[in-house]
């Protein structure tokens, strides 16, 4: 149960000043001085065009001082920094708000730890992979508490955008296209990062982003524009947010996009109509970096005054780094162009989330000593390995796999001997150096291999080759759009090459969005999509390739024929016209119509096989019955998926909807009935005024190991008259 904090709350207000009230919605990041003449964003410009090089960015960055604007936060001018991570400087700064500040109430520290602190786990869309969410909230946990340990109050964290469009680089952020997965996904990471006391030491508020509908960027294009319908905005992109709302998350961030023409950061309707009024949170909403100042860029506010006087008044209660709040506020007060009340109510939602975390009775979360004793531990490196596992996606076997012992690997692609890629985007703490790559893993587990450097004669005594391809991790993650997301043209003839010489070749994919691979899929012997799977990578990717690990994970995300296909995602509307043979059709002339691979696809070393699907009506919904066999001769695990479409409607539906999935294993020969009740609500949808509703008539209910070889039956829905 969680506290009610409301009357000290209250009290707090009273004693404080509109400055510090202002300051509490401060949230500054560390400057950094010294070392260069030139800005941070400047800085990543030079790396970014090659105006320097990664190793020079590295260097000035580790000699660089930071400003922490002691000055201000001694003034009660700050209420929280972004981006700090050592206990040492965490508690500095704490001990100057609790002691030297006129009301001592406490800092919060806030960072970016997406798929792991220290001990990186695989990126978020991998790990959707597994469709496991205790999985997904165990990985939360030492997530929290490794960074708990290292000062972190707040994590901005799990994202859960519906992502459709593979040129978006932030798919690889989130769980995938689907909303079912992304809500399941979201509220396990929100119970893993908070535990069951948000007071103990090692819970980490959750911070739910970006709120709402960025995944739908036009073209996939970071930070660009988004124009939905309503029904689409219900259907599909609010519900995760929902979901770790009541999960419990206690902070959201809005999206840097518009809904309706209105940015996020400025629109009351979504902050405080949807979010406050009707879903009833109570925790803090925290703009993204900047994005209110950035208001004006976008056209909709005059100058960073109006700015902040939009983002107040929508419900926007904490300022990312962008100081439209501490420039502007008190003035705005002192003119009554905002109201003391609107302020208050945004302090008080801040103050009631540092309460629900503790901090005022326990400033000092961590020390130097937990913070060095917390990383990296046995366990979580098991955890890592585990999560890795239960994340590579098994694409295509030609009976190849799993290798047999003693064979010789001729490995080549650089992905498969660099340590620093294997952490993915996103994963700020990590040091790269604690990863085990590919061919770490081959040195310490003695596996007989060579690893081709570029230009080198491929050697002939090689059984097998593995070709590391795919993306490096800068080329996903925020700012990384891209346009083509077919692999390059030396990739594709690095693997002609060990193709001619006869022998077989597996394309090892890290990538952190599918990829449009139709050539690669037609001509390799197998095909293993290891995304950029963490700390324990090249352990993990050997126990794939060995059998010690036998595959499970299903894709959460369609693999697209070619870059022009995107947006394309399995739960799409019929069309009137739906591809066919037909010229009239809905479909590319120059793409199949489907799919590389579909959503939900992923192999095993054994094969299962679906049959006798019952369903029987009842009361409040529809129970689906199916038996499933291992028909090979191993032991595996398959991911049995359910969905429905409702066939005729008032509004047009999903060709098929995810409603249930269960992950079961099978020793080989064996035969599980699995059984899915799915209460009839979760078939309903959002009318034209937004009322959610279930209409009688008639469904199909489909179950399968992927969203397109499905057993199917039809059933009718009628409503029980009371
Ligand atoms: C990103 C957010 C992130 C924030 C803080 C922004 O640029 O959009 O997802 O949490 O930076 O680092």
């Amino acid at each position: 149960m969680k506290n009610n904090y409301e009357k000290e709350i209250q009290d707090l207000l009273m004693e404080m000043t509109i400055e510090e009230k202002v300051g509490q919605l401060q949230q500054c990041g560390p400057s950094l001085v010294g070392a260069f003449d030139v800005s941070f964003e400047e800085l990543v410009n030079m790396v970014f065009d090659g105006r320097i090089s990664k190793a020079d960015f590295q260097n000035i960055m580790s000699s660089a001082k930071h400003d922490f604007h002691e000055e201000d936060l001694r003034a009660g001018k700050i209420g929280s920094y972004n981006g700090l991570n050592d206990a040492k400087t965490a508690n500095e700064l704490q001990k100057i708000a609790v002691t030297e500040t006129r009301l001592g109430i406490p800092l919060l520290f806030g960072y970016d730890v997406i798929h792991g602190y220290r001990t990186v786990t695989p990126i978020p869309l991998a790990e959707s992979c597994a469709w496991e969410p205790e999985l997904w909230e165990r990985t939360a946990r030492i997530a929290a508490e490794e960074a708990t340990a290292g000062g972190v109050h707040m994590t901005f964290a799990p994202m859960v955008d519906v992502s459709r469009d593979a040129r978006w680089g932030r798919v690889s952020e989130g769980a995938g296209e689907d909303v079912l997965l992304s809500s399941i996904y979201g509220a396990a990471k929100v119970k893993g990062f908070q535990g069951d006391d948000l007071t103990k030491e090692d819970a980490m508020a959750a911070c739910v982003k970006h709120f709402a509908a960025y995944g739908a960027a036009e073209a996939g294009k970071d930070y660009n524009r988004v124009d939905m319908s309503m029904q689409r905005l219900f259907e599909e992109y609010l519900p995760p947010f929902e979901a770790c709302v009541k999960a419990g998350a206690r902070a959201i961030m809005p999206a840097f996009n518009d809904i309706n023409g209105i940015p996020c950061s400025v629109n009351h309707w979504l902050l405080t109509n949807l979010l406050r009024n009707q879903w009833g949170f109570d925790g803090m909403t925290i703009s993204d970096a900047n994005a209110i100042a950035e208001c004006v860029t976008h056209g909709i506010a005059e100058n960073t005054a109006d700015a902040a006087k939009q983002a107040i008044e929508a419900g926007l209660d904490m300022d990312m780094t962008s100081n439209a709040f501490s420039e502007t506020l008190v003035k705005l007060i002192a003119e009554s162009a905002v109201s003391v009340e609107a302020l208050d109510k945004a302090v008080a939602n801040v103050l009631r989330v540092k309460f629900d975390l503790g901090l005022f009775d326990h400033p000092y979360q961590t020390s130097e000593e937990r913070e060095k004793a917390a990383m990296l531990k046995p366990a979580y490196r098991s955890l890592a390995r585990e999560a890795a596992e239960k994340s590579i996606v098994l694409l295509k076997n030609e009976t190849l796999l799993p290798l047999k012992p003693g064979i010789k690997l001729g490995i080549a692609g650089e992905q498969a001997n660099n340590r620093g890629e294997m952490t993915g985007a996103w994963a700020i703490k990590a040091d790269g150096e604690d990863c085990v790559s590919l061919i770490d893993a081959c040195m310490t587990q003695g596996i007989d291999y060579v690893y081709l450097e570029e230009n080198t004669v491929i050697p002939e005594d090689c059984d097998v080759f593995v070709a590391a391809v795919g993306e490096m991790k800068n080329q996903s993650g925020e700012a990384a759009s891209r346009a083509s997301i077919e692999l390059p043209a030396d990739q594709i003839n690095l693997l002609k090459k060990l193709i001619e010489t006869g022998k077989p070749v597996i394309a090892l994919l890290f990538n952190g969005r599918p990829l449009a691979i139709p050539w690669v899929a037609e001509h390799v012997s197998a095909i293993i999509e290891a995304w950029h799977p963490g700390v324990e990578a090249g352990n993990a990717i050997l126990n794939v390739l060995f059998g010690k690990v036998n595959p499970s994970a299903k894709l959460t995300t369609t693999f697209p024929y070619a870059s022009g296909q995107c947006p394309i995602y399995y739960a799409h509307m019929n069309t009137g016209r739906p591809g066919g043979k037909s010229k009239f059709t809905s479909k590319y002339l120059d793409t199949p119509l489907v799919p590389v691979y579909p959503f939900g696809h992923g192999l095993s070393y054994t094969t299962f096989a679906y049959s006798e699907l019952q369903l029987s009506e009842g009361q409040e919904g529809v129970t689906a019955s199916v038996k499933v066999r291992n028909t090979g001769d191993r032991e595996g695990t398959e991911i049995v998926q359910c969905y429905i479409r409702d066939i005729v409607a008032k509004r047009i539906r999903p060709v098929k909807q995810l409603v249930d999935f269960s992950k079961i294993p099978l020793q080989a020969g064996e035969e599980r009935e699995v059984v899915f009740y799915v209460p009839y609500h979760k078939m309903g949808y959002y009318d034209m005024n937004m009322r959610h509703v279930i209409e009688e008539g008639e469904f199909e209910l489909f179950v399968g190991g992927n969203s397109v070889d499905c057993l199917s039956n039809k059933f009718l829905y009628k409503p029980a008259i009371s």
